[in-house]
């Protein structure tokens, strides 16, 4: 039997990577080490979060001037802001002076003071305050701005990217508008966002979203029903997987509360009036689009085998206006999250396997092919980095 020690060699490693393949029926699966090793959290961070745009979340969460949140993504904490200008800005969460975070959680303000030594610095990351600098031979303000990096907004999803130089978006998102436009979701209301920490690999957990496979297994009293067997994966061009199913009634309500599903999204017709499309954008945000809402995880690493996510859910402008929404909209949630708390004892148990050095890489079933596309795109910003290491 072949095994690995406690950490995979780099060449067992790239040679595992080498075995995840563009054609998911012939591959293997993405190296268990991946899921479990912390010592290969800097190589994936490198390889997935500091290239090309990884997702922040829906524009409208940060709606008025001043609104922020702290989100860490592969170890660089950042703040999302809402700006003077009313662009939406994204600086590095660390102080100019020596470094302390400057913002943490959620919330509003006027401008952004180091709780250390109090450097202040307005909506868009000037430092404007300084106590005590005038020792300072030379010091000038202008040049002890926050580090900011680029941010795109497309189809209401908010992205950021690292590089200096980031690809274009719409180069990143390929084909994403002729796959999503139909429900024309930039102009959908987020009314509830929640955060929440789960002992399980970030890749585990956006997985499970995306794939039909589970759902007889672990969903057989709540959500199966609703789900036939969905189409096959769309042959896309950008850095995303999507797969499009019909749903028996509301796919984000159970059965018993369908009586309160919301209207459908204007200009929706045919298939997409009657189903759910599952969307990976890559590396870690993915959504279900239905045809009356739209609920979305990210999940961020923490460690090899815990990460932190976040749920956001969507409904059109339309709905959100109806007088009887919030009482409609509370059995939206309750579904959302209902099988979500069916699915997290799975993702436990499954890193507890994938914790094992004698975890090794599976193969793929007919109902997990985005699953299988995530993991060659995944193995080749791997090898890709590997190769500059
Ligand atoms: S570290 Fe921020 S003011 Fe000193
Ligand atoms: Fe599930």
């Amino acid at each position: 039997m072949t095994t690995r020690p406690g950490l995979v060699s780099w060449h067992e490693l790239r040679l595992q990577l080498s075995a995840v393949l563009p054609d998911e029926n012939r591959s293997l699966g993405i190296p268990p080490a991946c899921y479990a090793d912390d010592e290969l959290l800097a190589l994936e961070q490198n390889a997935v979060f500091h290239h090309g745009w990884v997702g922040l979340g829906r524009a409208d969460r940060w709606a008025d001037t001043g609104d922020y949140s702290a989100i860490d993504i592969g170890g660089v904490p950042l703040i999302v802001m809402r700006s003077k200008s009313g662009a939406l800005k994204v600086f590095a969460n660390s102080c100019r002076h020596r470094g302390s975070q400057l913002l943490s959680g959620d919330g509003n303000c006027k401008k952004i003071k180091c709780p250390f030594h109090w450097w202040t610095y307005d909506l868009d990351g000037r430092l404007k305050v300084y106590p005590r600098m005038e020792n300072a031979v030379d010091f000038d303000p202008d040049k002890f701005g926050l580090v900011e990096f680029a941010v795109a907004v497309e189809h209401g999803f908010v992205f950021t990217s690292f590089e200096d130089q980031p690809p274009a978006i719409a180069e990143w998102l390929g084909d994403f508008d002729r796959f999503h436009q139909p429900w024309g979701i930039n102009h959908w209301k987020t009314t509830r966002v929640r955060e929440f920490e789960v002992d399980c690999n970030w890749k585990t957990f956006i997985e499970v979203f995306n794939e039909y496979y589970h759902l007889p297994m672990v969903h057989p009293e709540s959500i199966n029903w609703l789900y036939p067997e969905p189409d096959a994966v769309d042959a896309v061009s950008g850095q995303y997987a999507t797969q499009f199913g019909a749903t028996e009634g509301a796919a984000a309500l159970m059965q018993d509360t369908q009586q309160y599903a919301l209207p459908t999204a204007r200009g929706l017709q045919g298939r997409e009036a009657r189903g759910t499309r599952y969307t990976w954008i890559y590396p870690n945000l993915t959504f279900a689009l239905s045809q009356d809402s739209m609920w979305m995880y990210q999940a961020f690493p923490l460690s090899a085998n815990r990460c932190r996510a976040i749920q956001t859910i969507c409904f059109p402008t339309e709905s959100v206006a109806l007088d009887d929404f919030s009482e409609r909209a509370e059995y939206y949630y309750q579904r959302i999250d209902a099988a979500l708390d069916e699915d997290l004892p799975f993702l436990l148990r499954q890193q507890l396997g994938l914790n094992s050095k004698f975890a090794l890489q599976g193969r793929f079933g007919a109902l997990e092919p985005s699953v299988g596309k995530f993991a060659y795109w995944y193995s080749q910003q791997m090898l890709k980095q590997l190769s500059l290491t």
